[in-house]
Parts: structure tokens; C-alpha cells; sequence
């Protein structure tokens, strides 16, 4: 029986779902690829820790330079970050082995010139992990739909943050309590930075700019806006008008540019993703030929984000191709231009006429507007929500902004985009 040896960079919760997912499957799995896989080696930090994985012991090392990737078929990068795993990587590809990560950072920033470099060594990249963890994105982009132009993405791409906006919606506690609560259970991180200011999702877009659209973008690039601002009042006047509020990143390609972000935005009830919920992930596709599709499981945990390490490697086995094409940095710009609607609330003086006047600033100025909230709250001073027709977020700006020079207006408190 064929045998694949395999070399594993890092054992932690990944790596272990990738281990365990191989040996409840193995059965299957052996008989697709008409072999088996070796784990011959495993790079971690403590070679005696105890691990939820059945593994020779023999295997560990903490030394990069003892594995000998002359005599591996694949490499497998689950260490994270970017400067070890760039290198490593980078020498494994150079040495003839084929490659499968789930490091989205690295990916993002670094992806291009990797799989260049598989490319010259004629071996392969594969990346399904880094983007929506147990969910078959990057493949189905790729290969199942390579027939479509992809036009539209819009993606719930970060778990940690759908859990905390889910749980404010459902059970009306604040950002601050949730945060802490998934933190104390273990679904949000320590430092859960990058998950809440957008960054986690940046890249991730980043990733599938290439996959979609054939555009390499820097992910600094993206522009980004996180969920801490995002109040309980937003979200109860979000569900009277009949929106939910997700943090989603947008991609929509045109012919000359574009548009790639990631904000909370209020979506349309009905819309399917609206319906994603907790620590879930999704990808919304609208392809030119196949119409809309959408892909939806989980986007993090042992088992998923393992299920994907694997299939990749299982792919490479069955030799198949990679996922460069060709792509362009040059010829499209990105734009950050916000086209969208918007919904806005601000604290006004509760007076006679405030309304009014403020509809016929808004209308004086361009702003079309849709929809008009306004509750008693029996004080000196009132919330109003405004949702707009489509306009460019810059324009929006400028229009608040002179509209609140008028004594009337206390404070804008949320601008959130409306998607549909
Ligand atoms: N931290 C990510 C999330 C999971 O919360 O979705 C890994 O990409």
C-alpha cells in the first residue's frame, strides 16, 4: 500500500481534529486515495505534553532543521502567524513538498509568492482551512464554480464575532457581557482583538479576493470597522425596521474596480444570511451563470477547521491542480467608495419641527431617504433613525456633518450600512 509521509508543523487544537479526523475515517479515506498516511514527523514547541491524539511518540521534535523534508510527500503549517511559517513553508516548497495550511494571516499577506513558489517547484498549495474553517469555500470557488464569473460576495466570515451580535439580538445582553461570557467558555480569545475590530474577516476577504475575483490585494487594503460600537438600541431599531445586524465582508467586482470591506451591516430579515447564527460561518456567492449559492457551516473548532486540513491533503494526494490562474494586482483598483444604504440614528432636542427639519436637510443636500423611526422617550431630548436610499459613504459624511452644526442635533451615534 502506497504510503504518504506527512509532516505536521504544530499539534494544537487543528492539528489534533486533523489527526483524529484521519483515524475515525481511515477506512474511507484510505480506500479514496489507494493508500495511507504516515505521519512521520511533528515540529512543537513540548515534545512531552500530553496531546487528545494517537501518535508515536517517536514523532515529536522541537526542531525545525531535525525533519527531513527530502523524504516528505506533504508538509502540513498549523503554527500560525507569519515569519516562522513563511519560512518553513517556503522550504518545504523548495524541497519538493507539496503544502497544506490554515493560516489565514499568512495566506493573506503572503499567499501569492507561495504558491509562485510552488509553482516553480511543481508541487502544490492548499489553503481551505484559513477560510471559514470546516466549510469547502476556497474548492468551491475554485473548482466547482470556475464555470461563473463571480460577481457579488458577502460572507459572515468571523465566529467569534456572529456569537457576540447573536447572542445581543437574542438575549439582549451587552457587547461587553457577551465578550466576556465567550471568553470565560472559550469561544472568543484572550485578546480577541483581531475577531472584533474586523481584521480576522479582512483577511479572510483578502483570501477569497484572489479565489473570486482574481485580485491580489494587500489586507491592509480592506477597509475594515469592528463591532465594538454596536449599541442594543442599534439592534432593537435594526429589528423594528426589519434588519438583523451581522458583521459582513463585501466583495463586488466591476469591470474597473473593486469594492472589498468589512462592517456591521444591517441585512433584510429574509435575506439567507440573516439566518446565520452564534458561532457560525457563511458565504453568500452570486455567480454570473449559476445565480445565487450559499455555503454555510462552521468556521472554527478542532473537528471542522481539521476536516478541511485534511481534505486538502487527501486532494493533494489525488493530485489535484492548484488555485493560482491569473491574477491581477495592477489593473483593478480598490475601491472603498461605500455605495450602499445607510442607516443612521442620532439624539436630537425633542422639539416641534425637529423632524422636519432635519427630512428637508437631508433632501436639500441629496439624501433620499426610505425609512423614518422615531420613539418617545418622554425627555428633553429623542433618538432618530434614518435609513437612506444609496449613497456614497463619503457624501454621507459630509452631509451629517453639516447637518449637525444645527443646534438641534446633539450627536450622530451610529452610521451602519444596509445591505440587501
Ligand atoms: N477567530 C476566528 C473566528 C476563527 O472567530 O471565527 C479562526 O479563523
Amino acid at each position: 500500500m502506497r504510503k504518504y509521509r506527512i509532516g505536521i508543523l504544530g499539534m494544537g487544537t487543528v492539528g489534533q481534529g486533523f489527526i483524529n479526523n484521519y483515524h475515525l475515517n481511515k477506512e474511507e479515506i484510505d480506500y479514496k486515495i489507494g493508500g495511507e498516511l504516515d505521519f512521520v514527523n511533528v515540529l512543537v514547541r513540548n515534545t512531552v505534553k500530553k496531546r487528545d491524539v494517537n501518535l508515536d511518540k517517536k514523532v515529536y521534535t522541537n526542531q525545525f532543521d531535525n525533519i527531513n523534508l527530502k523524504e516528505l510527500d506533504v508538509v502540513v503549517e498549523l503554527i500560525g502567524g507569519v515569519s516562522s511559517a513563511f519560512e518553513y513553508i517556503k522550504k518545504a516548497l523548495e524541497n519538493g513538498c507539496h503544502v497544506v495550511t490554515a493560516n489565514k494571516e499568512l495566506m493573506a499577506k503572503k499567499g501569492i509568492e507561495l504558491i509562485k513558489t510552488a509553482r516553480e517547484n511543481e508541487v502544490l498549495i492548499r489553503y481551505e482551512a484559513s477560510v471559514g474553517g470546516g466549510i469547502p469555500i476556497i474548492s468551491t470557488l475554485n473548482d466547482s464554480l470556475s464555470s461563473n464569473k463571480i460577481e457579488r460576495l458577502m460572507g459572515i466570515l468571523n465566529g467569534t464575532t456572529n456569537y457576540i451580535l447573536t447572542k445581543m439580538t437574542k438575549e439582549k445582553m451587552s457587547f461587553k457581557d457577551v465578550l466576556k461570557e465567550a471568553q470565560e467558555l472559550g469561544f472568543a480569545e484572550a485578546d480577541p482583538t483581531s475577531d472584533v475590530n474586523g481584521s480576522d474577516a479582512a483577511y479572510k476577504l483578502a483570501i477569497l479576493s484572489k479565489d473570486a475575483f482574481g485580485i491580489i490585494v494587500n489586507p491592509e487594503d480592506i477597509s475594515r470597522e469592528g463591532i465594538r460600537n454596536i449599541s442594543l438600541e442599534d439592534i432593537e431599531y435594526g429589528q423594528e425596521l426589519g434588519y438583523k445586524i451581522k458583521l459582513l465582508a463585501l466583495g463586488e467586482k466591476s469591470n474597473e474596480h473593486v469594492e472589498l470591506s468589512v462592517q456591521p451591516a444591517l441585512i433584510p430579515v429574509e435575506h439567507p444570511i440573516a439566518s446565520v447564527n452564534y458561532e457560525f460561518n457563511a458565504l453568500f456567492i452570486e455567480g454570473n451563470v449559476v445565480g445565487e449559492i450559499m455555503l454555510y457551516g462552521k468556521g472554527a473548532g478542532s473537528m471542522p477547521t481539521g476536516s478541511a486540513v485534511l481534505t486538502d491533503v487527501i486532494d493533494i494526494t489525488r493530485k489535484k491542480n492548484d488555485y493560482i490562474g491569473t491574477c491581477s494586482a495592477k489593473d483593478i483598483v480598490v475601491n472603498n467608495i461605500g455605495r450602499s444604504a445607510y442607516y443612521v440614528r442620532m439624539e436630537v432636542v425633542d422639539l416641534p419641527g425637529v423632524l422636519g427639519k432635519i427630512a428637508v436637510s437631508f433632501g436639500e443636500q441629496g439624501v433620499s431617504l426610505d425609512s423614518v423611526v422615531q420613539r418617545a422617550r418622554g425627555g428633553k431630548h429623542a433618538p432618530l433613525v434614518f435609513i437612506t436610499h444609496e449613497i456614497d459613504r463619503a457624501t454621507l459624511n459630509a452631509v451629517l456633518e453639516s447637518i449637525q452644526k444645527n443646534n438641534y442635533v446633539l450627536e450622530v451615534m451610529s452610521i451602519i450600512r444596509v445591505v440587501n
